[in-house]
């Protein structure tokens, strides 16, 4: 999950490399640096922490006109997050830079023959293992040398690289990690990137590199070869961002700015696919095989974190509504799991980034078992996407924040209609009975509205509770995997030791640790599992813990029980976890506030998880 960016073109190429981390930070914020060549020799800038920091060191430089430039901002793997660690890397010889977002696995066997070889070291890393890999086989043939070191690799790279012998020139390779070239028509610009969001504000043509392909770029030409070093022909697509920017419309942090706007980006979820009238649901490009829809016989879903949380909801979708067996595993685990995998398996892949890494090794050892892939993400060019057989976009817009949360409900919206899509066509679910289902998520966005207007009240009760640390979240039925999701959101904005467990569970161990000092959220909004929700809350309570429900208004006998309530709206139960989860985002969002964290980018996070 780090960030690569090279650029060449008629611009200023620090000021654009610059531009373009700030777009990839989001991959990742330990460490940034920069690489240049001035006078046949390399010039770089290196700075642990984030981009801000890069940019004070290279400010006397920033106005200077470089022709071309790498850039690296890194989430660290392999050595701590410091200078020396930084990106770019070099050869002992400080004629090659480089810089590298994956895991190389045999960078260690790789070190010491080098070390056998007296080449010195200056850091701990395995990318430096490859310049100094590069450089060794150097003799004045920079493709050559670098086909030859990539061939020696094992793991996950996508690397840039330049070297002081051949000033105009930038060499890229990527294997399971992603790297995308961006040009205008007269390639009077062209723009190496880990993903396209650092093409944002620009329109360009844009190529993906598949794994082993090599990109050569020199003189306003881009040659891309295969792995026999043969020239090779890419399809090329239109990206048109120009009038899309990062901005945080004059909210304080990302995060607050994408919680206020879900109610807009629920609807761009379903909008254009809800025919009312018909009670039917489309997806634009959904290009799964008519006669497997109507087949396939169980659903695996794999995420990670916010969006297995979206899947463990959209489970009771599928085997309410669609009478369907349907697992949910945690990418990282499905690997190594013996499942069940046939060609009757649906694969639904749900990823905000599409990039993340346990979700691609998921669903490419799934399509070894010739499953079907169904990829929900919010990046439509993404790798997760691009190897799926069909996807279906959120339309959220760029999730900035780390912490996810309007790609969450969207994700929820998509998998609804999606749960009604399969059961309408499968002839499970009558018209009338879809249409009373659509109609209510229709309201959820003006539902969600009157709870970002609690704002104030619930800033209020996040003063009381910020001092814990540590909290219970509970919930039954489709409150649990709620509750998870509100737990993993203070977890990760407040670094408040927040855990989710079914209210049910409590009773046989976890009650040991009910105290007045560890206080209970509990998610009441289930009516079908009230009543038992309030027997486990009394448990909690009569153990002196402190009680903060969030219930519906028509609930009746929890003012006895919680010592504070915040009251939404009733909605079905299907329905509850859209009010559930925006109340949980705010209220970790507030106590974060207070906890003075660095919101957007928390410690040890990266938005994009590309290594496993
Ligand atoms: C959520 O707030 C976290 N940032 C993280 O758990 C995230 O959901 C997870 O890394 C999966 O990311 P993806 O949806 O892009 O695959």
């Amino acid at each position: 999950m780090c960030g690569i960016f090279g650029y060449i073109g008629n611009k200023n190429s620090i000021k654009e490399c610059l531009q373009g981390l700030k777009l990839l930070e989001y991959r990742g914020y330990d460490s940034a640096g920069i690489a240049t060549i001035q006078d046949a020799k390399i010039l770089s800038f290196k700075s642990p922490g984030k981009l801000i920091e890069l940019e004070k060191k290279i400010n006397i430089f920033k106005d200077l006109k470089f022709d071309l430039a790498i850039g690296h901002t890194r989430w660290a793997t392999h050595g701590s997050p410091t200078l020396a660690n930084a990106h770019p890397h070099f050869d002992e010889k400080l004629k090659l830079a480089i810089v590298h977002n994956g895991i190389i696995e045999n960078y260690a066997s790789i070190r010491k023959k080098l070390l056998s070889k007296n080449i010195l070291f200056r850091s701990e890393t395995d990318t430096e293992v490859m310049a100094q890999l590069i450089s060794y086989y150097y003799a004045n043939d920079l493709l050559k040398a670098f086909d030859k070191a990539i061939k020696e690799l094992t793991g996950s790279y996508a690397i840039a690289l330049i070297h002081a012998n051949h000033p105009d020139e930038i060499v890229a390779s990527s294997k399971e990690s992603p790297i995308v070239i961006g040009f205008d028509d007269n390639k009077d610009e062209i723009i190496i990137s880990s993903d396209p969001n650092a093409f944002l504000g620009r329109n360009l043509n844009i190529l993906f590199l598949k794994n082993n392909e090599i990109a050569h770029i020199k003189n306003k030409k881009i040659n891309i070869y295969d792995k026999n070093l043969k020239i090779i022909h890419k399809k090329t697509e239109r990206l048109n961002s120009k009038n899309i920017s990062f901005s945080k419309n004059g909210f304080e942090h990302y995060l607050l700015k994408e919680i206020y706007e879900q109610p807009l980006t629920i609807q761009k979820a379903f909008l254009g696919r809800i025919q009312l009238k018909s009670g039917e649901v489309e997806f634009e490009d959904f290009n799964l095989p008519k006669s497997f829809l109507k087949k396939f016989k169980h659903i695996i879903i794999t995420a990670c974190g916010t969006s297995y949380h979206a899947g463990l909801c959209a489970s009771n979708f599928f085997q309410k509504y669609l009478k369907i067996n349907c697992s949910v595993e945690i990418a990282s685990e499905m690997r190594f799991k013996d499942l069940n995998l046939t060609k009757d398996t649906l694969i639904i892949a749900i990823s905000q980034s599409g990039e993340t890494a346990d979700t691609l090794s998921a669903i490419r050892k799934a399509k070894e078992n010739n499953c079907h892939i169904l990829s929900i993400v919010n990046v439509k060019n993404s790798t997760i996407a691009r190897e799926s057989d069909s996807s279906i976009f959120l339309k959220a817009g760029p999730e900035i924040s780390v912490c996810s949360t309007k790609a969450f409900t969207s994700q929820i919206t998509v998998l609804y209609l999606l749960a009604i899509y399969f059961a309408r066509s499968r002839n499970l679910l009558e018209k009338k009975d879809a249409q009373i289902f659509l109609k209510e998520l229709k309201k959820i966005p003006n539902i969600i509205k009157k709870i970002l207007k609690k704002r104030k009240e619930i800033e209020k009760i996040a003063q009381k509770y910020a001092i814990y640390n540590s909290f219970f979240f509970l919930g039954r039925n489709l409150m649990y995997p709620t509750a998870m999701e509100a737990a993993l959101k203070l977890k990760e904005i407040s670094y408040i030791d927040a855990n989710a467990y079914p209210a049910g569970e409590m009773k046989h161990g976890p009650l040991a640790l009910i105290s007045e000092k560890l206080p209970i959220v509990g998610f009441c909004l289930n009516e079908k599992t009230y009543d038992k929700m309030l027997s486990n809350l009394m448990e909690a309570k009569a153990r002196s813990a402190p009680i903060l429900a969030i219930a519906s208004k028509k609930s009746y006998g929890i003012e006895d029980i919680a010592d504070d309530i915040i009251w939404v709206d009733k909605v079905i139960d299907d329905l509850a976890i859209f009010p559930a989860t925006i109340v949980g985002q705010l209220l970790a969002y507030f106590i974060a506030i207070i906890k003075k964290t660095d919101i957007d980018q928390p410690r040890n996070l990266a938005k994009s998880v590309t290594v496993e």
